[in-house]
């Protein structure tokens, strides 16, 4: 992908699934990659991995609900590489106890809100001024399918992941003119980890019927197209919300 050689790229949630393979891939394409988590020693693995095939990385541990440690992170791509050019946004949690409307207690839409939705704010305000600073950059986020889908089982994720389209809009509009690009990921279902603990085989075989495509997902899928919206190849796409589920929701 052009223009990703020589970049500096956080990704925060990085220590696994979609991130990990999303460090790796940033990676792979020659950008220097800051790797943050809460699980710090996961992340280092990655990191570790990254270097011994060749790349730069390094891991931060992150807890991406603190303004500190977001503003920690960042500081941390610039004393070990100088620059940054890219935030990824990927973490997320906090759906134990998310049951729909009337039985979600308030803790859990306040813990969901936390993670899902005000990480993504905290990471904006930490990265966008060095970003501004560079003459540019992109922040991505990742949000999910079930912001759009209209879930019967869960409030709370669908809620929180869904007001991070407004945010990556507004900051597509208001700093597109200064060179930021933001754009927002939504993956379908994703055979990670921490998707797989909760999946029995039925739903996975259910799932697998519900796509037109031959497979359900994978981390590297997404990360393909992190890559891309990150690299100059996707320098014409801003503000938007793009779907990557192998088909399962059709979206204009
Ligand atoms: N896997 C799927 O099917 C799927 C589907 C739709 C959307 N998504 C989204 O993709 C992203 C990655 O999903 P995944 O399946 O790889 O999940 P994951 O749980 O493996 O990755 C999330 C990472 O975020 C980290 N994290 C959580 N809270 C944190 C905090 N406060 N501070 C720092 N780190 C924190 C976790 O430790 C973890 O490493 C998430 O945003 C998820 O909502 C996943």
């Amino acid at each position: 992908m052009r223009g990703l050689a020589g970049k500096v790229a956080i990704v925060a949630g990085g220590a696994r699934g979609i991130g990990a393979a999303t460090a790796r891939r940033l990676a792979e394409e020659g950008a220097s990659v800051v790797i943050g988590d809460m699980l710090v020693d996961l992340a280092r693995g990655v990191a570790d991995s990254i270097v011994a095939a060749g790349g730069k990385a390094i891991a931060v541990d992150l807890d991406g609900t603190s303004a500190e440690s977001q503003a920690a992170i960042v500081q941390s791509a610039l004393d070990s590489f100088g620059r940054l050019d890219i935030y990824h946004s990927n973490l997320a949690g906090g759906t134990e106890g998310d049951i729909d409307a009337l039985n979600c207690p308030i803790e859990v839409l306040e813990k969901s809100f936390a993670i899902n939705t005000k990480s993504h704010f905290l990471a904006t305000q930490a990265a966008l001024p060095v970003l501004l600073e560079n003459g540019g950059g992109a922040m991505l986020y990742t949000s999910s399918g079930a912001a759009a889908n209209g879930a019967a089982w869960q409030v709370a994720y669908p809620m929180t992941k869904n007001s991070i389209h407004a945010l990556a809009r507004h900051v597509a509009q208001k700093w597109g003119k200064k060179g930021i690009r933001a754009n927002v990921i939504c993956p379908g279902l994703v055979l990670t980890e921490a998707a797989s603990v909760h999946l029995t085989d039925e739903f996975r075989e259910q799932g697998l019927k519900a796509i037109p495509h031959t497979r359900l997902g994978k981390s590297e899928d997404i990360a393909a197209a992190i890559a891309f919206l990150a690299s100059e190849d996707g320098e014409w796409v801003n503000g938007q919300v793009w779907h990557v589920n192998g088909g399962t929701l059709k979206r204009d």
